[in-house]
């Protein structure tokens, strides 16, 4: 429909030129056979029929410059509706696939680039799909028209009234080229601003702690100042731009008056002809003006959907093999599990062989860096093993649907993270349809009930972005309520309370252990005092498992974990 809309319009727009040849043509006859007339009463019948035709010349090119506006109206608003259509699934296209994107991928890219891939580059593609489809459409009709119907009408007066125009196409040509390399620059300028800003505002504890502000605002300023001579000199290209091309478009027109009137006088045209010309000169310059633009946009959307689609040929790796959706009890067994990351080579996990039986907390101790939270990662699918298996219950994890795997996990991360919304809401993200009284038990369960109770607007509080309200005990508490309303068979808790105090951290594990009877806790930590109270322990060191047992036979042992445990003890004394 707007591809049809452009055709009519630029019919629409042709008509007018035709009808100003033929008005002019209508006068100069009746102009030059009154002068044979002798009787004044003739004059005035004359005067009077021209005026009539004239009326209803000028009448015509009204209706049709308002029939053009509304069909040009018609094709750029039908346009432009496809496009946003298409901008807008593309987003969502994006947004979903990252969503399925593994965590590997998010450990190569920065946040800044996929939000610049789903916000600017989809824009500048936006910008293709409307406004450049619309013009490109209508300068290739319009030349593709008009061209042809000129040469017919007059070969010679077209040469020249085409000639700026051609000069004028190759002039936009070259000047786009640079427009587009000083708009590069700008929009590298832009992005390396709002990354200095996003950081300083995101790092603002640390800045003032360090008194550095005056350094940021002065960094600040002058990146302030690059953006701003960069947009300067692109500006000095459009500010001189503009006028030449309407220099050269009317240089046309002269031209056209020129020879058209030339052959006026020696008697091979009509002036009716020169006047229909100037018009079409006039209706050629803004389609190659406009196509030097398309041009440019075209070119810039094509390198953006070129960073669209890098990402959106990533694939998962980590995919289901059976897709089995068996409720799981929580029996975890590792049979020769080695893991090296890939981007550093380092071997986080080395033939680790382990059972876990449902309902014990089994803690995993070990310095930093020895493969804890890696283990935690492997059993929630975060991550894959390079060899070996895990079994969930006997069966591989591979074959298990990871969504429905993931669901009957209770993960909280080594960093896990709070939204900028309220406490409940925060809580029941772990389980939207949990009711209040389960909001309520899974605070209590985590210890910080009577804290949010007794705050002003208690469960309703909200955490400011990533929790920025909140102590960092309680922020751990919130995160592991989190975990907890799910009831999930296996609970994973990642270095989760180590901003806790022992004796919270006791209470904790105590309610845990009453209310998880029948599933798994995975308690990671470095410190040795939350393993007091687990059932069974796990030591790692650099990726190895070196020792298994309880917490006495351990100490009884005297090997790595007794040495842990002594370290730890004459710390604190
Ligand atoms: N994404 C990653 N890419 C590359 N190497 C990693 C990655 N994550 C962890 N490692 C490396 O793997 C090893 C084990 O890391 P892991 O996070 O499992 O340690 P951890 O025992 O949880 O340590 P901490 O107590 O400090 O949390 C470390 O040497 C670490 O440098
Ligand atoms: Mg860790």
């Amino acid at each position: 429909m707007g591809t049809l809309a452009t055709v009519a319009a630029n019919i629409l727009s042709i008509v007018p030129a035709r009808l100003i040849k033929h008005a002019f043509e209508l006068m100069q006859k009746g102009i030059a056979g009154d002068h044979t007339l002798t009787d004044i009463s003739l004059h005035a019948n004359t005067y009077n029929r021209l005026t009539g035709k004239i009326l209803f010349y000028s009448g015509m090119i009204l209706l049709a410059t308002v029939l053009r506006g509304l069909f040009s109206f018609l094709a750029r608003w039908r346009i432009a509706v496809a496009g946003k259509r298409i901008e807008y699934a593309l987003k969502n296209e994006i947004y979903t696939h990252y969503q399925t994107l593994p965590l590997r991928f998010y450990r190569r890219n920065n946040t800044g680039d996929m939000m610049a891939r789903i916000s600017e580059d989809v824009n500048q593609v936006g910008m293709y799909l409307g406004p450049a489809i619309a013009h490109g459409l209508n300068t290739v009709v319009m030349l593709l028209m008009l061209i042809p119907y000129m040469l017919i009408i007059n070969a010679h007066l077209t040469r020249y009234a085409v000639l700026p125009i051609l000069i004028l196409a190759a002039g936009t040509y070259y000047i786009s080229t640079l427009m587009k390399e000083r708009a590069e620059t700008i929009q590298d300028q832009l992005s390396r601003l709002t990354t200095f800003v996003q950081e300083s505002f995101s790092g603002i504890r640390t800045l003032q702690a360090f008194a550095r502000e005056a350094n940021s605002t002065n960094v600040f300023a002058e990146q302030c100042d690059t953006y701003k001579t960069q947009y300067l000199r692109l500006t000095t290209i459009n500010a001189i731009f503009f006028p030449v091309t309407r220099s050269i478009i009317g240089l046309g027109a002269v031209l056209v008056v020129f020879v058209g009137g030339q052959a006026v006088i020696s008697g091979t045209n009509t002036p009716g002809n020169i006047a229909e010309f100037v018009m079409y000169v006039n209706l050629l310059g803004w389609p190659i003006f406009a196509l030097s633009w398309v041009n440019h946009i075209v070119q810039r959307a094509a390198a953006s959907q070129k960073r669209i689609n890098e990402f959106l040929q990533e694939r998962n790796p980590i995919t289901s093999k059976k897709s089995l959706k068996s409720p799981i009890k929580g029996r975890i067994a590792f049979e020769n599990v080695s893991l090296i990351y890939p981007n550093s080579g380092i071997k986080a996990l080395q033939s680790i062989n382990l059972e876990i039986t449902p309902g014990k907390i089994v803690a995993i101790v070990g310095a930093t860096g020895a493969g804890k939270s890696t283990i935690a990662r492997l059993i929630s699918r975060l991550d894959d093993a390079d060899t070996g298996t895990i079994t969930i219950d006997g069966i591989p994890i591979q074959d298990y649907d990871v969504s429905f795997l993931r669901e009957q996990l209770g993960y909280v991360p080594q960093d896990a993270l709070l939204f900028s919304d309220t406490l409940k809401n925060n809580i029941a993200w772990g389980k939207p349809q949990a009711t209040d009284t389960q909001i309520a038990q899974a605070a209590q369960l985590a210890a910080i009930f009577d804290s949010i109770q007794a705050l002003p607007k208690q469960m309703e509080t909200m955490v400011g972005e990533k929790g920025a309200t909140l102590s960092g005990g309680q922020k751990q508490r919130i995160a592991i309520a989190r975990a907890l309303i799910r009831i999930p068979k296996i609970l994973i808790l990642d270095d989760c309370l180590s901003a806790v105090d022992a004796q919270t951290a006791s209470h904790i594990l105590r309610n845990i252990k009453h209310t998880m009877k029948k599933s798994t806790t995975l308690l990671i930590s470095h410190n040795v005092v939350a393993s007091q109270l687990a059932d069974q322990v796990l030591v790692l060191e650099e990726g190895v498992l070196v020792e298994q047992g309880t917490h006495e036979e351990l100490l009884a042992h005297k090997g790595a974990y007794y040495a842990l445990y002594k370290q730890q003890h004459t710390q604190l004394v």
